[in-house]
């Protein structure tokens, strides 16, 4: 009976007919339980497709705004304001050099990382280090630093490799520096989050310039 009724909906959906369907229906309670179930259904339908869409709204958020991406920390670019290199047979080293630094946050949400230093090495030498000062990279940027240090060989064992390194032309120093910070999504959420730099700089010895810098 409730199919032959369905029927007759589908093909007299007439305003006037329906009025009249209506006045059937609601006339035995058995009409009017069946009106209900199916109202029920349709809601759980309805809710059912609310908390699924939800769900997927949820899911593409924490996937993509609240998940924390580690910054990336390292060496862009530098120039060399004084340079002085030593012979094969003298090998020495000391050079005034301009890096830029850069932190590059794909977050959404600002990276505030504390003070911390680079350290430049050669081999396993340290031959210079600068301050970081403690400041913030904004949310989907990157934050440029200038650093000036100081490189000399002065510290350098007496059979270290650097005589080979000049007489082949080029230097290779390594950067190294670690940043402890937090990042916040959003403005609300907080995570402390760190990151590391390691930087080789490979230096040209006859033009005095930066040839290749690669960051791990
Ligand atoms: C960060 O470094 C600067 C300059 O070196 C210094 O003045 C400041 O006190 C340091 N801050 C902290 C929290 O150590």
């Amino acid at each position: 009976m409730a199919e032959s009724r369905m029927d007759q909906q589908q093909v007299y959906p007439l305003p006037q007919n329906y009025n009249a369907k209506r006045d059937q229906e609601s006339a035995t309670t058995m009409d009017s339980d069946e009106l209900r179930r199916k109202k029920c259904m349709k809601y759980l339908a309805y809710f059912a497709a609310f908390v699924v869409f939800q769900t997927g709204i949820i899911l593409l958020f924490s996937l993509t705004v609240m998940k924390i991406r580690t910054p990336k920390f390292r060496v862009r670019s530098s120039t060399f304001e004084s340079f002085e290199v030593g012979t094969v047979a003298d090998p020495s080293f000391n050079m005034r050099m301009n890096a830029e630094l850069g932190v590059k946050n794909a977050n959404f949400g600002n990276y505030k990382f504390q003070n911390s230093t680079i350290v430049f090495f050669y081999g396993d030498a340290a031959v210079g280090q600068a301050v970081v000062r403690k400041t913030k990279a904004g949310w989907r940027s990157t934050k440029k630093l200038d650093v000036e240090v100081d490189l000399s060989s002065n510290g350098l064992p007496s059979n270290s490799q650097l005589g080979n390194d000049i007489n082949s032309g080029f230097l290779t120093l390594n950067g190294r520096s670690r940043l402890n910070g937090k990042v916040e999504l959003m403005f609300i959420f907080k995570k402390k989050k760190s990151t590391n730099m390691d930087c080789s700089i490979t230096i040209g010895l006859a033009d005095k310039a930066v040839r290749e810098i690669k960051c791990k």
